[in-house]
């Protein structure tokens, strides 16, 4: 079956190392994955004011991330947590409180830095977010990618086996997480 991807993008950046890696994970992907870009820079920032009467931006971002089977977060690190664009995405599809979009969604959260850390930290924080929100996030393996820019072509093409190696094998797990999740939720599962 095929499988509904909404990816994050967390930098609005117009030469995002990490829209990069997004194109390069969509190409080595598993092929019953299918993607779909859920766009945060056009969101307002965030505040409860626009619960009464939320934008279509606001909706749209919801519809997006309740129409995917999975998510997945592929974002820099900024001061050692997440970018505020993608933090203020995540707070628009959090609310109106009690219609929290992420729920039992299946999550992955990758990252590039040119930085040996990787977004380690970042993702760490990630987790803290999603724990709160509820969504089941892909434990192991872990991504923290150093970006070297001989490695990855701007179209998505990885020019390192060892790498698209372990590139293909993350999206094999995520995958095979997406599924797990999607399982456990269908009605009468226990
Ligand atoms: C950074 N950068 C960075 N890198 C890192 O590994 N850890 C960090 O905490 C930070 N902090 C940070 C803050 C801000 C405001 C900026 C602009 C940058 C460097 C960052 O990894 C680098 O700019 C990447 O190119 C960002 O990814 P994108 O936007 O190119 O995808």
């Amino acid at each position: 079956a095929t499988h509904k991807i909404g990816y994050f993008v967390g930098s609005l950046a117009s030469g995002s190392i990490n829209r990069t890696l997004s194109k390069a994970l969509i190409k080595l992907a598993p092929e019953d994955l299918e993607f779909t870009e859920i766009r945060i820079k056009d969101l307002p920032l965030y505040s409860y004011d626009y619960d009464a009467d939320f934008p279509p931006e606001g909706r749209a971002l919801k519809e997006a991330i309740e129409g995917s089977d999975g998510i997945l977060f592929v974002s820099p690190e900024y001061n050692r947590s997440i970018p505020g664009a993608l933090k203020n995405a995540i707070d628009w599809g959090s609310r109106p409180w009690g219609t929290n979009s992420f729920s039992r969604k299946p999550t992955g959260i990758i990252g590039a830095s040119p930085g040996g850390i990787g977004t380690a930290v970042m993702q760490s924080s990630m987790r803290s977010v999603l724990s709160f929100l509820d969504a089941p996030q892909l434990n192991a393996p872990e991504a923290y990618i150093k970006f070297k820019a001989d490695v990855f072509g701007a179209d998505g093409d990885v020019r390192d086996e060892s790498t698209a190696k372990f590139l293909r094998h993350y999206m094999e797990e995520y995958c095979a997480f997406v599924q797990r999740v999607l399982a456990a939720n269908a009605p009468g599962h226990i």
